[in-house]
């Protein structure tokens, strides 16, 4: 293949990107987003602030111009993210225990409802798990609602669009030797033997010199692989630059291809300057819309 897409069309898999609302009358932009990329992930548009910016008031406006540009041009969208303890409304930020679950649930429920039938992959809770050596939880007002709010949040997604495939998403569960990757192995693992609905593991990917691309990150994406959940790449970013930066790329690239349940790379933005890291340069585009060396060393490992 001549572009990602195509690229990873051949063994099967999809190649996304990261789109934001603000940017979508940037020609360049559009263009290099339609040409490359065959899934779509809106950068903040449907996190829980964008879509319910007041209790029982849904804004489906921007999320809505990603999702429809997406599907008229023949792409998939992942949705991201139903469940989150940053990004959400003042309203949901001030509120704890049954009555923010049930806020959380009818989030979950409204949102996954109103997308139904257009979504391939949900995120449906993001970041749960603590940093650190601790191998918790996050501590946040959702995990205070109970430890099985993870759960009942999959099972108010699964109801509301059973077609949709369910994922729990984190960054820093890359190194398998991390107590954090070990931890949301053991949850998967656990819902998996409980019935609870999951289908996927989203590992986001953001990489910079004192969190380089793991020697063995086909070994974490294996094991998450052989609980019988597919494993996706969902914000791949890595900063830095020319041959050192396209290298890392490819190291990822390469683990994701060694994984038959590795279905699908998604890159964090278009250009470089599009990037929430734009300092690091962290993405396969430069500022110009220019093709890096990073981009060449992916469609080669594609
Ligand atoms: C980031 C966006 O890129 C920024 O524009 C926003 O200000 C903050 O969120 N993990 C995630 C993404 O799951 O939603 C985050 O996106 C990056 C880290």
């Amino acid at each position: 293949g001549s572009t990602l897409q195509d690229a990873a069309a051949e063994t099967g898999r999809y190649y996304g990107t990261a789109i934001a609302a603000s940017r979508m009358n940037d020609q360049q932009y559009m263009n290099i987003a339609n040409t490359e990329f065959n899934m779509i992930t809106a950068e903040n548009e449907m996190k829980m602030d964008a879509m319910q910016p007041q209790r029982g008031n849904f804004n489906w406006a921007s999320g809505d111009r990603i999702v429809d540009w997406a599907l008229q041009n023949g792409k998939q969208v992942r949705g991201h993210a139903l469940a989150w303890h940053s990004q959400q409304p003042g309203w949901m930020q001030s509120m704890e225990g049954s009555s923010l679950r049930t806020a959380m649930l009818d989030h979950v429920t409204q949102v996954a409802t109103y997308y139904r039938g257009k979504i391939h992959s949900w995120d449906v809770v993001n970041e749960a798990f603590a940093d650190g050596s601790s191998g918790a939880r996050r501590d946040s007002n959702l995990q205070r609602t109970g430890n099985d709010w993870i759960e009942a949040a999959f099972r108010a997604a699964r109801a509301a669009d059973p077609q949709a495939k369910l994922c729990y998403n984190d960054y820093n569960i890359d190194n398998w030797n991390h107590a954090k990757t070990r931890a949301v192995h053991a949850m998967v693992a656990d819902f998996k033997s409980r019935g609870v609905p999951i289908d996927c593991v989203g590992l986001q990917a953001h990489f910079n010199s004192g969190n380089p691309v793991p020697s063995d990150y086909h070994v974490t994406i294996q094991n998450f692989a052989d609980l019988g959940v597919d494993v996706q790449i969902t914000e791949l970013d890595i900063e830095g630059s020319g041959t050192s930066q396209a290298e890392q790329f490819r190291g990822v690239h390469q683990a994701c291809m060694s994984v038959a349940r590795c279905t699908g790379i998604s890159v964090w933005g278009v250009r470089d300057t599009d990037s929430w890291r734009a300092q690091g340069t962290p993405l396969l585009f430069d500022g110009n819309g220019g093709k890096k060396a990073a981009y060449h060393a992916v469609l080669e490992q594609l």
